[in-house]
């Protein structure tokens, strides 16, 4: 094949190597803007992985880049006046001018010829003479802007604004380096590449940005802020740039977080940076870049009958009809007219080869391979972007806890994996957070710490999230839910809610829910109490709740949210908007509805008391009655209780008073809202969570728990490992306030990083427990904690299972030693 690849970065040169190496027929022209030797940046970090993934296709190259390397393990945090150090991270650096000289030297030795001083155009009528043009022009791409429409590109333009310097100053850490300036906070992120240079980025809001005046200062006095400003940190050392033509404040950048649907339109192939970016606070960008350039090389060098047409995620069809490789396809025009009228270079046979190449079937399995790994780290480069965007967040922390948020920011290191790195800083962690829990000395895993509402304490911080069981008849609860609740109670978790319990008939979800509306239903309650009191040192709270508009629908698994085949029961809702086209229409609340329900509410509380429940929480979240008043989605009422925020606050918040005033003092309440209607800015969102947590705290309630969605049939969820979480992390730091993070929290180290993270301060789990009761009891035993209360009938099976647990661990060691 006849190739031109427009730029040489890391991710061009790479393919053109490997694209060589692969079979040195191949023709490929380099084509870079800069003169030789000439780049933006200092140095670049990568993982073992990055160069094992080298090795495997350019032993030469990966070995000259490895003796090269600088390599470090610690990561040092400096904040308020302390340094926070912690081991084992291992990282690996090289300048990226070197990076480029090592993979210049390869390619040209393969033949490769490499223009420099080239700027080259999408439209260069050079193009006609190449079987392909492969655009790895940068996160600038000029190939990827001009056909914007047909690559589906989508640019998130982040808040704060960073400068990329260098210094000859070593820095022996990884370092974090965090100064308060009269305008707010600036940071230095630093890394030494090179036995004489280290890289330093300065980041910063952009409010602290303009503070500072740095949007009017030139490069030079830019600089000399910057040194003043980390003074302490250079030790006379000075920073420089070598971005030297960008005049003025454009050196600071604002990054730019770019994904493409589809990668290729004709002739053109995008490739590293011009497909993609990942923030530069997780420094894989390069990573990226490389992998992408061999992956291409892969497939570009496979026959068609080689070609894996199923590799990766995704619908190939679908892939190929949204764009795909057509030019000038009708769906997706251009934004200037392609060069490559005429068919598209579907089949190219390879010169010397016999067999032709599908290129459909190879940039499909390039596309879907890449892509998969691109979406991982932007998700984990998406939550380090807003960690440093949210830093105020984190500033009240101490500094070991603030260490802990940063290097668990991106949600890829973990509490057990910093174990691995630093068993001993880890364990001053624990040691620190069973302190604050009012167990000093004390070191074990978070999640069994204690933690005290008011006057109840909790034995530890899992809970049992409520789970509607619809078995109940007329509101009674049963054999089922004494058994249900009972064998919860008995697997460990320190807290566990009822499923809502409604307050009225007509407030049932279904004709399966439990109620709390009468005598007889406390008894029952009073039942299940009283036995996960006396068998075990769980607390019990009582979710109480009113279905409103999705009320009279059928039992969960007979169909969520559909309306029973007969024996409906009328509905109503903060507004008369039925839930979904198959759902009643509800009636809008007048005034006397919402007395008649705050007085239900209160009654069930009285109920409850009866009962002795630990606990109450009411259920403002999940499109229910309350929640429907909360979400302007539902309500669009144009009284006092519809409109604002504030307006949109009033009945929940009356509802909430009332029943704190009937529950006891010493005993605590919580609140469970949808923190995200995950509607963009026209229903609640995250900022909206953090005014309704601290409303309802104002009035007593002593916990947010912070649950999302549901609210509305249209609602876009982005799913994921403790996907809510962030949101939890919002309202406990913003607000501060205590808050229960729920939402795909399924291992014991997911619980544990976010509560020695002070992302949460309870961990809610439920599919989890609904098939395994024993969930934290399990935990235990895995993480060989002894303190926690085991019901005595149950010892011997304990102590079995942690053996066990051992053993496996201790046999995986070994295979892995092998
Ligand atoms: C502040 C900062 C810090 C970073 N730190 C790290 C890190 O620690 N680790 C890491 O892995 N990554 C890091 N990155 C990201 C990394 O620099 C990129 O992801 C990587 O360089 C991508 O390689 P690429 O070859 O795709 O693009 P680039 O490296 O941008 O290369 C593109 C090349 O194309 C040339 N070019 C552009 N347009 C044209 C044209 N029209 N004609 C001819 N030539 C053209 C450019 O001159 C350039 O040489 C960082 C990025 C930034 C901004
Ligand atoms: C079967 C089932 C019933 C549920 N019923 C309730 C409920 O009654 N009240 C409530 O607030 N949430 C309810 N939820 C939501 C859960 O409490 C929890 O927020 C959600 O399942 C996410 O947690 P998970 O990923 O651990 O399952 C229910 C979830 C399930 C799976």
């Amino acid at each position: 094949m006849k190739i031109a690849c427009i730029g040489g970065g890391p991710a061009g040169l790479n393919f053109a190597i490997n694209m060589k190496l692969k079979d040195p027929h191949h023709e490929i022209d380099v084509f870079e803007r800069n003169a030789h030797g000439v780049t933006f940046g200092w140095g670049v970090v990568f993982s073992d992985q990055t160069v094992e993934n080298l090795a495997r296709t350019d032993p030469e190259t990966a070995a000259i880049i490895a003796a090269e390397f600088a390599h470090w393990d610690d990561i040092d945090v400096h904040i308020h006046g302390a340094t926070i150090t912690s081991g084992g991270h291992g990282f690996i650096g090289i300048g990226r001018k070197r990076l480029l000289e090592i993979l210049e030297d390869r390619a040209r030795a393969l033949g490769v010829a490499i223009h420099f001083e080239a700027e080259c155009g999408p439209d260069d009528p050079r193009w006609a003479d190449y079987d392909l043009v492969v655009a790895a022009d940068g996160a600038n791409s000029r190939v990827r802007e001009a056909y914007a429409d047909h690559f589906g590109v989508d640019v998130d333009v982040r808040a704060n604004k960073f400068v990329w310097l260098g210094t000859s100053k070593t820095f022996d850490a990884f370092t974090f380096a965090f100064e308060q300036t009269e305008h707010g906070w600036v940071w230095a992120h630093a890394y030494r590449f090179a036995p004489d240079c280290s890289t330093f980025i300065v980041e910063c809001s952009e409010e602290t940005w303009r503070g500072l005046g740095f949007d009017r200062m030139d490069q030079a006095e830019a600089i000399a802020t910057c040194e003043k400003l980390f003074a302490k940190y250079l030790d006379g050392h000075p920073l420089q740039s070598n971005a030297s033509h960008l005049v003025g404040s454009a050196a600071w950048l604002n990054f730019r977080r770019i994904k493409c649907e589809r990668w290729h339109h004709g002739k053109f192939i995008l490739l590293g940076d011009a497909a993609h970016t990942a923030h530069f606070s997780i420094g894989s960008g390069t990573k990226l870049a490389l992998e992408d350039a061999i992956k291409l090389a892969e497939v570009l060098n496979r026959t068609s009958s080689s070609l894996s047409r199923s590799d990766g995620e995704g619908d190939r069809s679908a892939q190929l009809n949204g764009g795909g490789v057509t030019a000038g396809n009708a769906s997706h025009p251009s934004t200037i007219e392609s060069p490559f009228d005429g068919p598209p270079p579907h089949e190219l046979r390879s010169r010397g080869g016999v067999e032709p190449l599908d290129l459909e079937a190879a940039m499909f399995e390039y596309v879907a391979t890449r892509n998969l790994e691109v979406l991982k780290l932007q998700n984990s480069a998406r939550n380090s972007t807003e960690w440093f965007e949210t830093l105020e967040r984190y500033l009240h922390f101490e500094p070991l806890q603030f260490a802990y948020s940063l290097l668990t920011r991106s949600q890829r290191i973990s509490h057990e994996n910093l174990r691995l790195r630093d068993r001993d800083w880890l364990e001053g962690v624990e040691r620190w957070f069973w302190e604050k829990a009012g167990e000093p000395g004390k070191s074990a895993a978070p999640m069994f710490a204690p933690f005290q509402l008011r006057e109840m304490r909790l034995e530890n911080r899992i809970t049992v999230s409520p789970m509607a069981m619809y078995s109940a008849e007329d509101g009674m609860p049963n054999d089922f839910h004494l058994v249900h609740y009972g064998q919860r109670s008995l697997g460990g978790a320190g807290l566990v809610f009822t499923e809502m319990t409604c307050v009225s008939p007509e407030g049932r979800i279904s004709p399966g829910c439990t109620g709390l509306w009468n005598e007889e239903q406390a008894a029952a309650w009073k039942r299940i109490v009283d036995f996960v009191h006396a068998n075990s040192k769980a607390k019990i709270c009582l979710q109480l709740g009113h279905s409103g508009g999705k009320g009279s629908t059928r039992v969960g698994w007979e169909g969520n949210d559909v309306p029973l085949d007969e024996g409906n029961w009328p509905v109503m809702a903060a507004s008369a908007v039925p839930w979904s086209p198959v759902n009643q229409v509800p009636r809008a609340m007048t005034r006397p509805d919402m007395d008649a329900v705050r007085e239900q509410f209160v009654a069930s509380v009285q109920f409850g008391i009866e009962a002795g429940f630990d606990m109450v929480e009411l259920h403002a979240a999940h499109g229910y009655l309350l929640s429907g008043f909360l979400t302007p989605l539902i309500n669009q009422r144009t009284d006092e209780y519809g409109g604002s925020l504030e307006n949109r606050l009033r009945f929940p918040l009356e509802v909430f008073a009332a029943m704190r005033a009937a529950w006891p003092k010493e005993l605590p309440m919580s609140v469970r809202i949808s923190a995200n209607d995950w509607a963009g800015d026209d229903g609640i969102t995250p900022q909206d969570a953090v005014a309704i947590g601290e409303a309802f705290a104002q009035l007593g309630a002593d916990l947010i728990d912070v649950s999302a969605g549901q609210t509305s049939t249209d609602a876009q969820p982005v799913y994921g490992r403790m996907f809510q979480t962030p949101f939890s992390d919002k309202v406990r730091n913003e607000g501060r306030l205590a808050t229960m993070a729920v939402g795909n929290i399924y291992e014991p180290d997911h619980a544990n990083s976010i509560l020695a993270a002070g992302r949460a301060d309870l961990v809610a789990l439920a599919r989890p427990h609904l098939i395994d009761p024993m969930w934290t009891l399990r935990a235990a035993a895995a993480l060989d904690y002894r303190d926690i209360h085991v019901p005595p009938q149950y010892l011997n099976g304990q102590a079995q299972l942690a053996r066990n647990l051992q053993r496996e661990a201790e046999m995986a060691a070994a295979n892995m030693r092998a």
